[in-house]
């Protein structure tokens, strides 16, 4: 069985043909970063105009790259939500005009579980229950993945995504979008430890490890003192042992630092920023990953979405996985981003244990898991 997979919830445009014994035949993406990038961000009507050039072609290669054509496919599975909703009626009404001309079920995929289920696409196959830490520039998701078909969300982000915070951090900085990788890489020549950038713990067993001050002598702190329990501001609440993430204290937090600098006349020191910051998003992930295995007794941990191809990221999560004696996996970068391969496999499963799609099924902008 063949199933073609077609992605284009955001920026990136991409298809994959994928065979029922997880083997990949092709796997095809055309980036829209170059549009984007002088903007700082995506511009939603620009990337689903670009989609609708890019569409045809992408998936006329996946099936050439597969040396299959459209008569071959048993499935077609496209990523329904969430994302911009542009970007996602470009891919799903193609993919809904396919199956109706050549008469090939589909199935509309949430792009989280391409995410949660991309580790399968690798040789080395986690086994179910697992914690999946799912970060991208969309959400910051930590759930407890039991089965092909079944996930239960444990913690999100109640403001920026991971992968937001990166980019919004490498606009300030004046570093191309998309920020991630820039500020990654700045970060291997930096610091670490030169600015005590806050962490939002959102719950006490895990405050000890924040930190509240900015390290610019004179400087005031970012929040009030007696905001420390959380790390997020008075206003927040404070839960025993959340499993959410605040990201959006942290990127104010190195605005704040950045301007500091300035009035000051101190020069930027963007290699200690960005590895500042990166250290304080990491030990946030991986705590609250290693907290959520701890809670549910398990064994496994899988990491997905784009942020995980941050090296430091994993690094860290192998670390900390190491030391408490638990599995780890993660799939290579290109799987971890956007990608055509994750939703073809998401479809093949959910089409097991599903209906096939309707031709009167509407994208949709959250998550449904
Ligand atoms: O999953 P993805 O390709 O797209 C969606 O958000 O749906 O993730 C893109 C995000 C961007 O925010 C990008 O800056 C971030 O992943 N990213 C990284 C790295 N590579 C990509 N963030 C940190 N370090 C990286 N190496």
């Amino acid at each position: 069985m063949l199933t073609l997979g077609i992605e284009t919830s955001c920026d990136d445009t991409a298809a994959a043909v994928l065979r029922d014994d997880n083997t990949l035949l092709s796997s095809v993406l055309s980036s829209q970063d170059h549009i984007h990038t002088r903007f700082g961000g995506v511009v939603p009507e620009l990337a689903s105009r670009k989609h609708l050039e890019s569409i045809v072609p992408i998936v006329h290669e996946a099936l050439d790259r597969a040396c299959v054509t459209h008569s071959d496919i048993d499935l077609i599975a496209v990523t329904q939500g969430p994302g911009l909703i542009g970007s996602l009626l470009v891919g799903f009404n193609y993919a809904k005009a396919l199956s109706s001309v050549s008469r090939i079920p589909f199935v509309g995929v949430d792009h989280m579980a391409g995410h949660l289920l991309a580790v399968f696409l690798e040789e080395d196959k986690p086994a179910f229950p697992y914690i999946a830490l799912i970060v991208s520039g969309g959400t910051s998701s930590i759930y407890l993945a039991r089965s092909q078909t079944s996930f239960l969300l444990l913690g999100r982000t109640r403001d920026d995504a991971a992968g937001e915070a990166f980019d919004k951090v490498a606009k300030i900085l004046g570093l191309p979008y998309p920020g991630g990788p820039h500020v990654s890489a700045e970060a291997g020549a930096g610091n670490s430890a030169a600015i005590k950038f806050p962490r939002a713990w959102l719950g006490r067993s895990l405050s000890i490890h924040g930190s509240h001050a900015s390290s610019i002598p004179g400087a005031r702190d970012t929040w009030p003192s007696g905001a420390c329990a959380s790390g997020t501001g008075p206003s927040m609440a404070v839960e025993e042992d959340s499993l959410d993430f605040s990201f959006s204290g942290l990127k104010t937090s190195v605005l704040n630092h950045c301007n500091q600098s300035r009035q000051m006349g101190l020069p930027l020191q963007i290699p200690d920023i960005c590895a500042s910051f990166q250290e304080a998003i990491v030990d946030v992930l991986v705590e609250k990953t290693m907290l959520a295995a701890r809670k549910h007794n398990i064994r496994t941990i899988v990491l997905g979405g784009g942020v995980s191809a941050n090296p430091r990221l994993r690094e860290s999560m192998l670390k900390r996985c190491r030391q408490e004696e638990k599995a780890f996996f993660v799939p290579r970068p290109s799987f971890c981003t956007d990608n055509g391969a994750m939703i073809a496999l998401a479809g093949f499963y959910y089409s097991r244990h599903s209906a096939p799609g309707s031709y009167d099924q509407d994208v949709y902008s959250r998550s449904q898991l």
